[in-house]
């Protein structure tokens, strides 16, 4: 692993301009994103350089907005979904963090709003959608105009999987080889699937013990399976990008399903081991499989928590929303 080589400042500096002017305020919105293979590591922990390319899918309007206006004093108001949030909790230092790379010596205070339109039953992180939206919030407020690709790197800095959320649909985000990180940017594949669902299942809205961030760490420095992890998942890739391209949705699902169940491997395998799974997401897979034994087209994938996000299609919608009372479907390329 490389260790902080370049700081985050450091890469950001190069693309900004000496001085920026600040807007009254802007909006932006930025997809929340389910990976279909995995991101799972780090080759630079400060820049959240990957061991591997993944490929996700957005979910179409549920994300986060997010507004950035002056509070016209010298402090600085984040608020999650109409509260404000202490100083000291770690959404506002990470909020606050990101927001002073770009605002630098300004001594500008700023109230940064962020709302999001991901269902509170869903279970599903809203760090991607949330440092995206926040990555182009600060772009129309310091009328940086940036390129999708710069975008998508400083997103990343935030959080890796916000360099996905940028974009809607199918993305690909490559892991990159150089040093800043600046060739490691998601793009959008070109297939539209309109008849494809997702099914959120939460079986527990319990805050995880361990994040996502630690996890991965843990994972890397620990696990003997881990090795196997950056091979496998590019040959996922490339299983997968060639199933989108032919809309091929069981070669699309279940090679999704067996990189979720891989990347769980190499946590179970971690030590002290990580098992995020409950009770409930292993009889939620089960049943799933015996689903699939009699003939339904439904596979799942589930990322560093106990819900899983059921992967199937328009057809199988009506049996499927019997079979789980709880299922909160959405319909990616809806709208
Ligand atoms: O972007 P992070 O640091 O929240 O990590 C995301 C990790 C996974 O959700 C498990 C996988 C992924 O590619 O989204």
């Amino acid at each position: 692993m490389i260790e902080n080589c370049l700081s985050k400042a450091q890469v950001i500096n190069r693309y900004l301009p000496a001085t920026l002017t600040a807007k009254e305020h802007a909006t932006a919105f930025a997809p929340s994103n389910i990976a279909l293979c995995k991101y799972w590591g780090k080759r630079d922990t400060e820049l959240n350089l990957p061991t591997n390319s993944s490929l996700s899918i957005s979910l179409g309007h549920l994300g986060s907005h997010t507004q950035i206006s002056h509070s016209h004093s010298n402090i600085d108001i984040v608020r999650l979904n109409n509260k404000v949030q202490d100083p000291q909790s770690s959404f506002h230092l990470k909020v606050i963090a990101f927001v002073n790379l770009f605002r630098r010596s300004q001594t500008i205070g700023l109230i940064i709003d962020t709302r999001n339109t991901i269902p509170t039953a869903a279970g599903l992180a809203s760090s991607a959608s949330g440092f995206a939206a926040l990555m182009l919030a600060l772009d129309d407020f310091f009328d940086l105009q940036l390129a999708d690709q710069q975008l998508s790197a400083f997103a990343r800095m935030g959080s890796g999987s916000a360099s996905r959320s940028i974009y809607s649909g199918f993305v690909h985000w490559e892991m990159g080889e150089q040093l800043d990180g600046m060739d490691s940017v998601a793009h959008q594949l070109d297939t539209q699937w309109p008849n494809l669902r997702i099914g959120l299942i939460k079986v527990s809205s319990a805050q995880k013990p361990v994040d996502s961030r630690t996890g991965m760490d843990r994972t890397t420095a620990t696990s003997n399976l881990y090795q196997n992890w950056p091979a496998q998942a590019a040959a996922d890739l490339i299983t997968l990008d060639n199933a989108i391209k032919q809309r091929d949705f069981h070669a699309m699902a279940a090679c999704a399903e067996h990189n979720a169940m891989s990347m769980h491997a190499t946590m179970i395998s971690a030590w002290p081991p990580l098992v995020y799974w409950l009770p409930e997401s292993l009889a939620v897979m089960q049943r799933v499989w015996q689903l699939r034994e009699s003939g339904v087209a439904v596979y799942f994938t589930m990322d560093a928590g106990p819900n899983l996000k059921l992967l199937f299609e328009q057809s199988s919608q009506a049996l499927l929303e019997t079979e789980f009372s709880q299922l909160d479907i959405i319909v990616p390329f809806g709208d």
